[in-house]
């Protein structure tokens, strides 16, 4: 078998795991949270969920994907044959995150060339339905592909594989090492530009103002541990396939409060930035900055370009700014995402990996052209919100139980420690036996009731099961027929050696 490749610099590597946590999920989700769940005072709560589960998954992560040096399907197989359906089950989700991903970073990437003459006019959000999306009436009234979205789906799926064809040190690392301080610089603009533009304040303190009353409220610790296992891209096979290509001799623990910390700094600076410039728009416009304030798609696609036609000048380059931030981001996230799945292929069947990055970006592909039809978006919110809420956090809650529980899990704090600049103690293993399943368990509670009593945003019971609680079941149906699948000899005897030596 052909030598694992390495990354070429622990700073490649940390650029690349920040890459891969800043995404969408830091410009357009975490701002909204923040001040929809106690403004300043859910900064409380999310530090806390950072630190009792964000990182303590992240140690956990880079330390299976270091010391096993495969990607999930093989990491869970090895600790025990039965768990290797785990593995494949978080490498499914991967892949179809990835397909609507990429759909997203396609529309943000066809906004930069709308911003060079603010093509989406005045009412931004007749635009964006009907003149851009050209959205139909229903989710099952697909009518045909929108070329308009096609020609950037292709161009994303492209440069994706493009970078990974070149492989982890030559392609994934050498990419962020390009692409993040170009996001980072563009955000530092975009905020310095926010904050100097009247109503700036306005927006900051609707964005800060803390209301404690909120900490006791059970949904704003939910919202926080949600907004943090999103951002980090734990729990599902991400963080592990990256650590797989660290040297023997790397750190563990500081890479994760490093890749941590840098995730949250993005986000905090993001929040800074959105914020500001929304409220220039209420001050212009005359409204409450929560009027104004929304996440998601709707952030991005109606409220931002009414924002940028708001500004007093320079409007197309700040637009243009913005679009390239959520590309970039979208990138650096949506790589990580395909390495995840190409890995794993490559993993269990000995496979090339030119064959099976061709494997996967031609799949996805075909799957993410449903996004792009003239109900894409109603497809790609429903699958979402069902991947995300459910098929992620029961595959994490699967993982910290399998973990914190019948494996000894002091044997994996003590190959972390001697490896890292610095080491963790017992609250590490309260973290990820007590902590964390708890909350994952809570999260999935709450919202299956939640969605129970009221219909995910309305949309018919038939297209919420065929879309959301269809897509939930196929992940679990293609993961187990992969993993029943026998793999490459290597493979195999890998994961009996791991039985052998007891797992870990
Ligand atoms: N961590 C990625 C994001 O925040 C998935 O978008």
């Amino acid at each position: 078998m052909a030598k694992r490749e390495q990354w070429g610099s622990r700073v490649g590597f940390i650029l690349a795991a920040i890459g891969s946590a800043v995404g969408l999920g830091n410009i357009w989700r975490f701002p909204y949270t923040v001040a929809k769940n106690g403004g300043g005072a859910f900064l409380i709560p999310y530090f806390i969920a950072l630190v009792t589960a964000g990182i303590p998954l992240l140690i956990l992560e880079f330390g299976l994907g270091h010391k096993m040096r495969t990607s999930a399907p093989g990491i869970f197989g090895r600790l025990n044959k039965k768990w290797q359906k785990l593995g494949w089950w978080q490498t499914v989700i991967a892949f179809f995150i990835t397909s609507y991903y990429i759909t997203i970073v396609a529309w943000a990437l066809n906004y930069v060339i709308f911003s060079f003459d603010l093509s989406w006019g005045k009412d931004t959000q007749d635009f964006f339905y009907n003149s851009y999306l050209q959205l139909t009436k229903s989710p099952f009234n697909f009518d045909g592909i929108r070329t308009q979205s096609l020609i950037p789906l292709i161009i994303i799926w492209g440069i994706n594989f493009v970078v990974l064809a070149f492989g982890i040190k030559g392609g994934i690392e050498k990419a962020n090492k390009i692409f993040m301080p170009i996001l980072f610089a563009s955000i530092v603009i975009i905020t310095v530009r926010g904050l100097t533009l009247p109503g700036a304040f306005s927006g900051l303190d609707y964005l800060f103002k803390p209301d404690f009353s909120k900490i006791l409220d059970g949904k704003v610790w939910v919202a926080a541990y949600g907004q943090i296992f999103y951002s980090l891209s734990i729990c599902f096979g991400i963080m592990v396939a990256y650590a797989s290509y660290l040297p023997k001799k790397s750190d563990i623990v500081n890479n994760a409060f490093i890749t941590a910390f840098g995730n949250s700094s993005f986000s905090l600076l993001a929040g800074i930035g959105v914020f500001s410039i929304l409220g220039n728009m209420a001050h212009n416009t005359g409204q409450a900055v929560a009027e104004v304030a929304k996440d998601g798609v709707g952030l991005a696609f109606i409220v931002f370009p009414q924002a940028i036609n708001g500004l007093p000048n320079f409007n197309e380059l700040f637009g243009a700014l913005f679009f390239i931030c959520l590309v970039f981001a979208g990138i650096s996230s949506s790589m990580s995402i395909i390495e995840t799945t190409v890995a794993a292929l490559s993993d269990k069947f000995n496979m090339r990996r030119i064959v099976s990055l061709s494997i996967i970006c031609g799949v996805g592909f075909l799957i993410s052209l449903i996004f792009v039809t003239g109900s894409g978006l109603y497809i790609l919110d429903i699958v979402d919100h069902f991947i995300n809420n459910y098929a992620v956090a029961v595959a994490g809650l699967i993982e910290a139980i399998l973990i914190g529980w019948f494996i000894n899990i002091r044997s994996i704090r003590n190959y972390v420690n001697p490896l890292s600049d610095f080491g963790v103690g017992n609250w590490w293993e309260v973290c990820i036996k007590i902590i964390t399943p708890l909350i994952l368990g809570v999260m999935i509670v709450l919202k299956i009731i939640e969605d129970i009593k009221i219909p995910y945003e309305g949309y018919s019971l038939k297209a919420l099961l065929v879309f959301g609680v269809g897509t939930v079941l196929s992940t679990v149906v293609i993961g187990f027929i992969f993993s029943s699948i026998k793999g490459s000899s290597n493979f195999e005897t890998s994961l009996q050696e791991g039985v052998n030596n007891n797992g870990f």
